[in-house]
């Protein structure tokens, strides 16, 4: 009796472990996060694919402060900040990445570089012994622009590792695919 009881314990101790992990995946590592800013749906839509694919966990940046709907009213503003090398405040912060040692961070390209939100969300954490992936798109798909952004990531997230990361439209899925096998993104769940 003591023996089958032991046994029952054992299986509810292993479950229970199992549950709570939320955290780890089942090859022991821990998942990946998959940050996203995204004004009119672009990087969202890759985030989205980017996130199903490594079975990470999503987060969206969103400012405190919406971005005008208009265009230009966007455009301005976000020239501003820019300039003034502003970082945006974000509204439900997440409050620790701690449990992340991989993120991907996608971003559309605003200004050249990435939009100044995409520091705040950097400058926020300790990001020490981080991979970092960024990933972005835009209209021009200027070259220049995401090594420009890839700079400007580097120099917010101090102490990770920021990997030249992945420029790609979001329905070119094979290019995203092929970045996230050869760099071991997609983790076996
Ligand atoms: C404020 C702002 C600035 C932009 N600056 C650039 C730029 O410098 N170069 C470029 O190629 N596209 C630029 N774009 C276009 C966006 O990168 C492009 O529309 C992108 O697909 C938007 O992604 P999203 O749908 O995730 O917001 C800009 C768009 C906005 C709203």
């Amino acid at each position: 009796m003591k023996k089958i009881s032991a046994i029952i314990l054992s299986v509810i101790m292993i479950f229970g472990l199992a549950a709570c992990g939320g955290a780890g995946s089942a090859d022991g590592g821990s998942k990946t996060l998959v940050v996203y800013f995204s004004w009119s749906g672009n990087t969202e839509t890759a985030a989205n694919y980017i996130n199903n694919e490594v079975g990470g966990n999503l987060y969206k940046i969103e400012p405190q402060k919406a971005y005008p709907s208009d265009y230009e009213e966007c455009r301005n503003r976000a020239k501003e900040e820019k300039e003034n090398g502003e970082r945006p405040k974000i509204k439900k912060p997440l409050d620790s990445i701690d449990k992340y040692d991989t993120v991907i961070i996608c971003y559309p390209i605003w200004w050249e570089t990435a939009p100044m939100i995409i520091g705040t969300f950097l400058e926020s954490y300790d990001l020490n012994g981080v991979d970092i992936y960024p990933y972005s798109q835009s209209s021009s798909m200027d070259e220049k622009q995401f090594a420009a952004s890839v700079e400007y990531i580097r120099s917010c997230a101090s102490g990770a590792d920021v990997h030249d990361g992945l420029f790609a439209k979001p329905n070119d899925t094979h290019t995203i695919e092929t970045y996230l096998t050869d760099n071991g993104l997609i983790r076996t769940q």
